[in-house]
């Protein structure tokens, strides 16, 4: 079963490093640069699940979703974006920009353009036997180098491998949840305020303190610190070869 799911993953990323389609995109002389800031947005923010074109990984296929086919300028993919659908698996990204989301609305309608008028070569083509496996040795030589900081694999982590399915641990590699960023205020009248974060952008920031009553502060006037316990975990994602990743994957799944 692990193998097969590592497969699986090594397949989505391989997918990406040589969909023909993908490489059209790069090339494509007419990409706006509204397409090609969409194209670095989701990539960063999404494609992770969906993949760096948007063809589907652990998250589904967008290229050929009717919601995105329905979508107008982000109308409808910026709901699912600040909203998530977190029971289903799709975090929500409450900060993402007006313009964050026609940038990515605007990458995703011109893959699906290129979906659909040109050749992509079907999964067919890369038979997963020849598809490389992560190797559980490096990966744990790069979990004491990156993650051993916070994490032990015979403390917190000992039994992540049973605690998770095989593609969802997967996505908590990259994604942990549950725990929300702290915020400390000082508001215009130098009070201070503490507690979770509910909302934040770039012009308000809410949250819950002790009591369970919410704040919201003009962040122009107020002064604002937020401290998120899993930042390393964005930076990571950020800097994680597709090896990396499959190396990780491969060593956390002998976890049980
Ligand atoms: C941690 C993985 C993950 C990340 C990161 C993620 N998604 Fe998702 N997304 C999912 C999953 C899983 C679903 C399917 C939810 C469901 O079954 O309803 C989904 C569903 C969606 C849908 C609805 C598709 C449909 O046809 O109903 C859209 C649109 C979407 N995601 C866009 C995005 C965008 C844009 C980003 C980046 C800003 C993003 N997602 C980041 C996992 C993710
Ligand atoms: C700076 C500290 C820090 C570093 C470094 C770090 N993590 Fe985490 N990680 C966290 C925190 C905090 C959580 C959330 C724990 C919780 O929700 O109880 C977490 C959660 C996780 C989870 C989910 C665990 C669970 O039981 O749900 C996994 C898997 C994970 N990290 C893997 C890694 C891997 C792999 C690395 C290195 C590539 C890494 N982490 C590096 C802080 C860190």
């Amino acid at each position: 079963m692990p193998k097969l799911i590592l497969n699986l993953l090594a397949f989505a990323l391989l997918m990406h490093a040589q969909d023909p389609a993908h490489a059209t995109t790069e090339t494509h002389t007419q990409a706006s640069e509204e397409v090609l800031a969409g194209k670095s947005e989701f990539g960063k923010t999404c494609g992770f699940c969906h993949g760096a074109t948007g063809r589907g990984a652990s998250g589904p296929d967008l290229i050929h979703s009717t919601l995105v086919s329905h979508d107008v300028d982000g109308n409808l993919i910026g709901d699912v974006v600040h909203n998530g659908r977190p029971d289903k698996g799709m975090p929500a990204f409450p900060n993402e920009t007006a313009a964050q989301i026609r940038a990515i609305a605007a990458f995703l309608h011109n893959e699906a353009h290129l979906a659909a008028t040109t050749y992509a070569r079907g999964p067919g083509d890369y038979p997963l036997s020849k598809l490389l496996v992560g190797n559980a040795e490096q990966g744990k030589r790069y979990f004491a180098q990156n993650c051993a900081s916070c994490h032990s694999s015979t403390g917190d982590l000992a039994h992540v491998a049973t605690k998770y399915k095989p593609i969802d641990l997967q996505t908590r590699i990259a994604f942990p949840s549950g725990l929300k960023p702290t915020v400390t205020v000082r508001d215009a009248s130098g009070e201070t305020f503490s507690g979770t974060e509910i909302y934040s952008d770039e012009f308000v920031v809410t949250l819950r303190d002790k009591d369970n009553r919410l704040h919201t502060f003009d962040r122009k006037i107020a002064h604002v610190e937020i401290k998120d316990p899993l930042a390393r975990h964005v930076e990571l994602l950020r800097k994680y070869t597709d090896s990396d990743l499959h190396n990780l994957f491969a060593y956390l799944v002998t976890l049980k």
